[in-house]
């Protein structure tokens, strides 16, 4: 029986040997021998020469993820602990100081596709997004244990690419003793991250140096915190001098979350609300009402999640974002995100600038900002960038 591999059709090598880390389905000539899904696997060029080593999954539109091209590699306990040693101290020139939170391995971007791992204090949260992770949980747990000595680990699952690579896996505790839920500090800020109930892996680190950087507008300013999940953009906006912060969730255990934060961090005031609503209706309610605002932040979740939803994402963002900027007052401030990854920068600006106009509210972009250092984006692997945000004024 022939050595399992992957052979490729002509001329769809380039990527691979570009540094790309995904190969799908239609770049695949044949699969030779009988490899099992989750298993490794040698990916070839149709002459039989190497090119990369991956593990396997027929079950996903991303047939191999690899993770080397180098032939003398395998995925062995130690490559995982070597790969994990060396993402943690590169984090190490990236963090600020007052900060114990953040995302250690960012999947391809560190060498290990499918891998996340965030540390919260000395928890550490994983998701393992691949069957052939799934299968090595142990040497991953054991690999962290090593390099990170955590007190406590927790599996968090991605729904959406469980869903894509066949799995469905509950949240389960990996190691230790797991809390339901963790303090952290962020720039000095504590939050409060529910380690088995919170959405993504309990947090939104991607979001770091954004909330710092947006709050800079916060000071005497009515601030509209829109998909609030649990306030930290509100918590850092009163830090910086909010004269109030409305909080706008769909999720009311956030918001209860959200408010605690805010009491918890000192800066809790009698004008704040935590607003339980779709932020399309409530948005539109505050138009009714003649509302005004002088910052308002829109950090929806992900609205494109294929290439089929994206005209219908591009709707949604364009209808937030001209609701928002017709609630701001003059010189207002417009913090808005988007973390499809499909939706592009440039996309991203189009939508904005379509919104304006349809406004009838001209703005300015005065910074442009993406996902936090410690989500390093892989210039061979474009799609590892996914966060985008805008700092306009309206004027
Ligand atoms: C990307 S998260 C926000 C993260 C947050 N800005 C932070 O820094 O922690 C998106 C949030 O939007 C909420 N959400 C989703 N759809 C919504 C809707 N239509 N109206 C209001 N909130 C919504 C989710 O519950 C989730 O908390």
């Amino acid at each position: 029986m022939s050595q399992p591999r992957v052979v490729l059709k002509a001329g769809r090598e380039k990527p691979v040997l570009a540094g790309h880390p995904w190969v799908f389905s239609g770049a695949i000539a044949r699969i030779d021998g009988m490899p099992a899904d989750g298993d490794t696997i040698d990916v070839t060029d149709g002459r039989g020469e190497f090119l990369a080593r991956g593990l396997l999954n027929r079950r996903s539109q991303i047939v191999v993820r690899l993770f080397t091209r180098d032939p003398d590699e395998d995925l062995t306990p130690a490559l995982l602990h070597r790969r994990i040693a060396a993402a943690q101290t590169r984090r190490e020139g990236v963090l600020p100081r007052d900060t114990d939170a953040y995302r250690v391995v960012f999947s391809e971007s560190d060498g290990l596709p499918g891998l996340i791992v965030d540390r919260y204090g000395d928890v550490l949260a994983v998701q393992c997004s691949t069957l052939g992770l799934q299968r090595r949980k142990a040497d991953v747990v054991a690999a962290l244990r090593a390099t990170l000595d955590p007190v406590a680990i927790v599996e968090r699952p991605d729904a959406e690419t469980m869903t894509r690579e066949g799995l469905t896996i509950p949240a389960s505790p990996l190691h230790g003793e797991v809390p339901p839920s963790v303090e952290i500090s962020e720039y000095g800020l504590t939050f409060t991250v529910d380690l088995l109930g919170g959405q993504k892996t309990g947090f939104f680190l991607d979001q770091r140096e954004n909330r710092r950087r947006v709050a800079t507008y916060c000071g005497d300013a009515r601030v509209l915190n829109c998909f609030a999940y649990t306030g930290a953009f509100g918590v850092y906006a009163a830090a910086a001098g909010a004269t109030q912060v409305i909080n706008v969730d769909t999720s009311v255990e956030a918001l209860r979350l959200a408010e605690r934060q805010m009491v918890g961090n000192g800066y809790a005031s009698a004008g704040d609300e935590y607003r339980v609503g779709d932020v399309f209706q409530v948005l539109r309610e505050y138009r009714e009402r003649d509302e005004r605002f002088d910052v308002i932040i829109l950090d929806p979740p992900k609205f494109a999640h294929n290439a089929e939803g994206v005209l219908r994402a591009t709707r949604g963002y364009k209808d937030i974002n001209l609701l928002a900027l017709q609630l701001l007052n003059p010189n207002g401030i417009l913090a808005t995100f988007s973390c499809s990854g499909l939706i592009s920068a440039d996309l991203f600006q189009k939508v904005v600038f379509g919104a304006s106009a349809d406004a009838g509210r001209p703005a300015q972009i005065i910074e442009r900002l993406t996902q936090a250092p410690d989500h390093p984006v892989l210039l061979s692997f474009p799609e590892s960038e996914y966060l985008k945000g805008l700092i306009c004024r309206a004027l």
